[in-house]
């Protein structure tokens, strides 16, 4: 059952019997916009329905009807879950990693690399009990999400980063910033994390909102080259975010 506050719909004025309220973000001076924008990370030229379910808020399409949308924050408030990765994993891994828009900003990777980097992302969630893992959404696998310990030098070493990769199809619904949110939760409550990073070339614009949205700040002395791109590649600068473990989980430890 639907629960949770009951409201009037800001732009229609309707009262809303189910405890879904629909606003639309044509401007952000109501406060009620502003706090969903806050949440969903939209800026003032969204042009979609926000739905806020027990203060949760989804973004839709203008005109999709009412029971659609309805049964959509159902649906998007069901199943994502993170677990550890499977053989059947593999195909959708290995056709994500040669997807030239996902690719954009990495270094290519060839099946053959796929087929390493499947493995050894597997081996370390073995030995470890974290690592990266498997996004499933609805029972579909959706990507990679999680912490990893990089095994190469860096300026800031030693360090845990989270990282993340996912299919096209589950860009833009905030996918990324659940997962990535109970990883990094995972990482402060579970492994000992003081400080988790997250890198990414300056290019890489959705990663980089993802990280503000995640609550990671810029260091900006921390600008970097990283030494697995090769010399003079346009991808080789990395700018340098970090999240310090926050004080809930600080409080829970102590
Ligand atoms: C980086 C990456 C994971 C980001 O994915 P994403 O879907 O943009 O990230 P989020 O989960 O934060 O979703 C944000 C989008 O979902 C929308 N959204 C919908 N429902 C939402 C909700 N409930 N909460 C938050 N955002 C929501 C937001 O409005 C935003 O939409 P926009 O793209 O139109 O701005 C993805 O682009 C990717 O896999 N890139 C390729 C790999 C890569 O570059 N990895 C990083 C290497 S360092």
């Amino acid at each position: 059952m639907l629960a949770g506050r009951r409201d009037v719909c800001f732009w229609t004025r309707w009262r809303v019997a189910c405890d879904i309220y629909f606003t639309k973000s044509v401007t952000p001076r109501s406060p009620t916009i502003r706090t969903c924008m806050k949440t969903c990370g939209g800026g003032p030229s969204h042009r979609k329905w926000i739905v806020t379910w027990n203060s949760q808020p989804h973004l839709f399409a203008p005109n999709a009807p009412l029971a659609w949308r309805i049964s959509n924050v159902r649906r998007k408030m069901s199943a994502l879950i993170l677990r550890q990765s499977k053989d059947t994993d593999f195909e959708l891994f290995a056709e994500m990693n040669s997807d030239p828009e996902v690719m954009h900003y990495l270094l290519p990777m060839t099946r053959s690399d796929s087929v390493g980097a499947f493995s050894r992302l597997r081996n370390e969630m073995t030995q470890r009990g974290w690592g990266v893992w498997a996004v499933e959404v609805d029972g579909i696998f959706a990507g990679m999400v999680g912490l990893h310990v990089p095994d190469y030098p860096l300026p800031f070493s030693p360090c845990t980063e989270v990282l993340w990769r996912l299919r096209k199809e589950f860009w833009g619904r905030g996918i990324a910033h659940e997962a990535a949110g109970k990883a990094i939760d995972y990482g402060f409550s579970k492994a000992g994390q003081e400080e988790i990073v997250s890198f990414t070339t300056p290019q890489n614009l959705r990663s980089i909102r993802l990280m503000e949205r995640l609550g990671f700040e810029r260091d900006h002395q921390g600008d970097f080259d990283h030494p697995k791109v090769p010399m003079g590649h346009h991808l080789r600068r990395h700018v340098l975010y970090r999240k310090q473990k926050p004080n809930k989980w600080v409080e829970a430890s102590g």
